[in-house]
């Protein structure tokens, strides 16, 4: 048997248990339902600085500076589904997660200037992306800016847009848990993620699991 497809989640929000997490770990119990394996990296809780513009990647397939996002752009290459959990912040993605986003200049240089993707050839058709997102605000445009960010990192590692979950509105509601609709979109989202990407699912997805957290 082959390995289970690699779905990483990228949580976006400062808050562990905050509602953008909350949905994160519905839509990688999905995932694992699905039969992928699942890894949780919170961006905002890791030690690295923003891309300095040393421009050492325009040459190496690595960055020079040495910190806590050399690990996460190794294993960015072999992924096979990304799940980009993030809540809204000044219209846009906060600055955590931009900036951990903005380290992927690697790719970019290496996939557009030098014609060398880090992502492996067999896997760069087939990976997908699915982006999940709250706002506080009802504003229809509220989602704009963070998905033309979210887009372009999926381009520059070579993911899909494959689908999207956008909540807004959040400021009347506050508790996610008074969205079961939301939170069963999310765990629907990361099954079909996962089936999607080739998982042989373990279970049949569950049912009513917002009534039954696990
Ligand atoms: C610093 C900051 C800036 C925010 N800016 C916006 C904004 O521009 N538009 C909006 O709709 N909501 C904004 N919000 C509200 C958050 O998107 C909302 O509270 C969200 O539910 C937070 O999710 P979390 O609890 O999972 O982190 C902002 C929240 C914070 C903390």
């Amino acid at each position: 048997m082959g390995m289970p497809p690699l779905v990483i989640g990228l949580l976006g929000s400062p808050l562990l248990n905050g509602n953008t997490a909350i949905l994160l770990d519905r839509a990688l119990d999905g995932a694992r339902d699905a039969g992928c394996e699942t890894e949780k990296i919170a961006a905002a809780h890791l030690d690295f600085k923003p891309c300095m513009e040393i421009f050492y990647c325009v040459e190496n397939p690595t960055c020079k500076l040495n910190d806590d996002m050399i690990p996460h752009l190794e294993k960015f290459r072999t992924l096979d589904g990304l799940i980009v959990a993030s809540p809204i912040m000044t219209m846009g993605i906060p600055g955590g997660l931009k900036s951990f986003i903005d380290r992927f200049q690697v790719f970019f240089m290496a996939k557009y200037v030098r014609k060398s993707p880090l992502v492996p050839a067999e896997k760069r058709g087939s990976r997908k992306g699915l982006f999940i997102s709250i706002a506080g605000m009802a504003l229809p445009s509220v989602f704009d800016g963070a998905k033309m960010t979210v887009k372009a990192f999926f381009t520059i590692i070579d993911c899909a847009y494959w689908g999207e979950i956008l909540t807004n509105d959040m400021d009347h509601i506050h508790d996610i848990q008074k969205r079961p609709d939301v939170m069963e979109a999310a765990y629907r989202k990361g099954y079909e993620l996962g089936i999607a990407l080739g998982g042989k699912p373990l279970t049949s997805p569950k049912q009513g699991i917002s009534d039954n957290p696990t």
